[in-house]
């Protein structure tokens, strides 16, 4: 350092340190003031700055530092994001707890960000926090791309029509035996009640997941002492789970027990399939056992297998909940459609004659356009994130985002624009009269190594996301989802339990979205 420089940085110390001993003769009403005042204002002084470079996308003013635009977003995520469009346009970004996401809405953002280079974006870095104690180690999060597209294709192996085939009358079987055993429906007894779909569709997702995915011991496990386990574990899988990975706290504690206690069960269970040499073509523990080598030789551990099960079912869990609450909710005001959906039904099971099979399914378009309109209205998950890893210019703008920075995606946000669905606030299964399959298979299409999808991402309908980190689960969802809504329309007729209640508004701050309470039905037993 120069003698020039040095006398400059004695200076700025000294008059640093009067600065400090000023600041000690304060009173300590002043001293708080400029402890809060001081980052206050230069929380301001940066975005003034900030909002000077061009080549920077525009950032939502905030007050508060780290905070930022937290609580309007957390709250109502849609309604933000159509504010900042009219004030900015497509493309913005604002503070959530001292990381800044970018947003880009519409179907140029779905491309820039779902089809964004492998090196330019990382899910597991923006998503690791959350999933990796829930999960478990070694899996989807916690592992390099390319294991995660490993692992979605061993998971595929259990997702095809022929195991569709064998789902559909386990998981028919175990919603009438909800029908009949759960204390609000008792369908034996009763012929007509209520129930909260809040309690009803999160338990009927996991029955009939694990009794077709993990097999019936794994399922009869939870008619036991077993069912608090997955409570506690949900109960850590909380968007604040995405700040705080880690506290000594009892919630936390209860969510590592259960993680461990879980994947304990599921790996005793793969243990003694072994020993036994009873691997066949029941479930996905079968499947995993028989196929989880990865490209370069690895095997996965039956640790990490056991971890893999649990993101899997966690994945289908809260989306699948979720979706049947809401259709439940919606055809609650529409006795119109749940005649229409009994009509299908009894044309295509010819008046009841028939089971319901995979196969059947295929026939029931009214019966897929409800599911698709539910997941248009209600995308469980608003909002998507990948952390930035090399700075990205955003095409035809002079912006670049920066790597460190977040980008947001929000599907959910497309699917309620009246330009792309006209009357987009309707709940109106028939606008997709000529278009029942779940999603668009058009196009060009390109393989992650899980098999190929479209490679386009730029439709306004995204419900199962795009480009490398798609669902897998589209299908199960559709079978697990339609078997469900088969069954409830030819047991039950239902509305409002209160005569003057509405579809509820949906609640964004849990994982996916939900409806708020009162979420009650009241059912009756068709005839
Ligand atoms: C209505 C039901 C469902 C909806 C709406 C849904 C939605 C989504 C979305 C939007 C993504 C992309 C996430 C991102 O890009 O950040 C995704 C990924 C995924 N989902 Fe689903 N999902 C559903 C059901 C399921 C089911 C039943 C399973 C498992 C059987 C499942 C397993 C997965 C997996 C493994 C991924 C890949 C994650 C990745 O590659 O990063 N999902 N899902
Ligand atoms: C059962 O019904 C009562 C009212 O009869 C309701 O308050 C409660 O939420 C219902 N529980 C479930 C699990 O649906
Ligand atoms: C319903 O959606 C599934 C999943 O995309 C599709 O395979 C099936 O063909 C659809 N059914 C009808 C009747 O279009
Ligand atoms: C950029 O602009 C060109 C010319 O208008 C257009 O063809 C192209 O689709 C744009 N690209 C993106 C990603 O917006």
């Amino acid at each position: 350092m120069s003698s020039k420089s040095e006398s400059i940085v004695a200076k700025v110390f000294e008059a640093g340190q009067e600065l400090f001993v000023q600041f000690l003769g304060l009173s300590i009403a002043q001293q708080v003031s400029i402890v809060i005042l001081v980052p206050f204002i230069y929380n301001i002084v940066w975005q003034l700055l900030y909002s000077m470079r061009k080549d920077r996308v525009p950032l939502v003013f905030y007050w508060i530092p780290w905070v930022g635009s937290a609580v309007t977003y957390g709250m109502k995520p849609y309604e933000f994001f159509e504010e900042c469009r009219q004030k900015y346009g497509d493309i913005f970004a604002f503070v959530l707890l001292g990381k800044v996401m970018t947003v880009y809405l519409g179907p140029k953002g779905h491309e820039f960000i779902l089809n964004a280079k492998l090196a330019d974006v990382s899910a597991e870095a923006a998503y690791t926090h959350l999933t990796t104690p829930v999960f478990g180690k070694g899996v989807i999060y916690d592992c390099p791309n390319s294991r995660l597209m490993d692992q979605k294709k061993f998971v595929k192996g259990a997702l095809t029509t022929d195991s569709f085939r064998k789902y559909v009358p386990l998981i028919a079987e175990e919603v009438q035996k909800y029908f009949l055993t759960s204390k609000n429906f008792s369908i034996g007894e009763k012929d007509h009640g209520i129930i909260n779909v809040m309690v009803t569709q999160p338990e009927m997702t996991i029955f009939t997941a694990s009794r077709s995915l993990l097999g019936s011991e794994m399922r009869d496990k939870l008619d036991t002492g077993f069912a608090y386990l997955y409570s506690d574990l949900d109960k850590g899988f909380t968007p604040l789970n995405f700040v705080f990975s880690h506290l000594p706290l009892d919630n936390y504690r209860k969510r590592d027990h259960a993680q461990q206690t879980i994947s304990a069960t599921y790996l005793s269970l793969i243990k003694k399939r072994r020993e036994n040499n009873d691997i066949k073509d029941r479930d996905l523990i079968d499947t995993l056992m028989k196929t989880s080598t990865y490209k370069d030789g690895v095997k996965m551990t039956d640790q990490e297998i056991a971890n893999l099960l649990i993101g899997v079912l966690m994945g289908g869990q809260h989306t699948s909940a979720a979706t049947s609450a809401w259709f439940i909710l919606h055809l609650a005001e529409r006795p119109d459609i749940q005649e229409e959906l009994y009509q299908e039904q009894m044309r295509v099971l010819d008046n009841g004659k028939k089971e319901l099979t995979f196969d059947l399914l295929q026939e029931m378009p009214l019966l897929n356009q409800t599911i698709k309109e539910t997941l248009r209205l209600h995308h469980p998950l608003h909002s998507l994130f990948r952390k930035v890893m090399k700075d990205m210019p955003v095409p035809n703008t002079s912006f670049v985002v920066p790597k460190g920075h977040h980008v947001l995606v929000s599907p959910g946000y497309c699917h309620l624009q009246d330009k792309y669905f006209p009357n987009a606030e309707k709940f109106n299964p028939h606008r997709w009269d000529n278009d029942a399959a779940s999603s668009y298979a058009s196009g060009e299409q390109v393989d992650y190594g899980f098999g190929s999808i479209s490679k386009g991402v730029s439709s306004p309908y995204l419900p199962f996301g795009g480009g490398r980190h798609r669902c897998i689960g589209e299908h199960f969802a559709y079978m697990q989802l339609g078997t469900i809504l088969s069954n409830f329309i030819r047991t039950l007729t239902w509305k409002y339990a209160d005569d003057s209640a509405t579809v509820p508004t949906p609640d964004f701050q849990s994982m996916v979205t939900l409806p708020l309470a009162p979420a009650e039905i009241a059912w009756k037993l068709r005839k």
